[in-house]
């Protein structure tokens, strides 16, 4: 028996901040019709704020085990054919990438710092990136978490060059490929 015949037909989009995973979540979540989950999204519901609320009440431990649990939820039987995207940081954990792994069809975007950079530099919701030395802290997360992202992945997209509806594309080919295989 295959890896993928006993994997839960679920996409799951990892990467660092500003690598695209809510707008593929949402173009895969169309084209497929499979629910979404986004876990911040998931998570600040549930708890009625913002992450950057939850980090500044509580502290990253908190959020990295309401992560675990939503995780745990999402992993339990029955669950299928939802598009799942992440947090960013949700691979520091190795009980985390282990239930990533079981929970679907992993991919990693994998977006060069610039353009991390690029993009997050808009907001202010990161509460990681929002104490001053950017640049740094995006590199130093970076360094920590590429053998995560790479360890937990099925498939590593590169994104430089790609609009998201063309990541989608390539998503929606090799998931047909990896769940069909036997
Ligand atoms: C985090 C990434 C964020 C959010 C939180 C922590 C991280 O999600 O979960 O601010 O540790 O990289 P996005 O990757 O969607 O920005």
């Amino acid at each position: 028996m295959s890896d993928a015949e006993e994997i839960p037909k679920n996409i799951v989009l990892i990467g660092f901040m500003g690598s695209g995973k809510s707008t593929v979540g949402r173009d895969l979540h169309q084209r497929l019709g499979y629910p979404l989950v986004d876990m911040d999204q998931t998570i600040e519901r549930a708890e009625g704020r913002k992450i950057a609320a939850i980090f500044a009440q509580e502290g990253e431990a908190v959020f990295r085990d309401m992560e675990t649990a939503l995780l745990q939820k999402l992993a339990a039987p029955g669950g299928d054919r939802t598009i799942i995207s992440t947090g960013g940081g949700v691979v520091a954990r190795a009980e985390n990438r282990e239930l990533l792994r079981r929970l679907g069809y992993v991919v990693w975007l994998d977006a060069p710092l610039e353009l991390i950079d690029e993009r997050t530099g808009k907001s202010r919701d990161r509460p990681l990136l929002n104490d001053g030395k950017r640049d740094e802290k995006i590199r130093s997360l970076l360094e920590q978490r590429r053998p995560w992202y790479r360890e937990t992945a099925h498939l590593r997209v590169d994104v430089a060059d790609l609009e998201c509806h063309e990541v989608a594309t390539g998503i929606l080919e090799s998931a047909r490929y990896f769940f069909a295989r036997s």
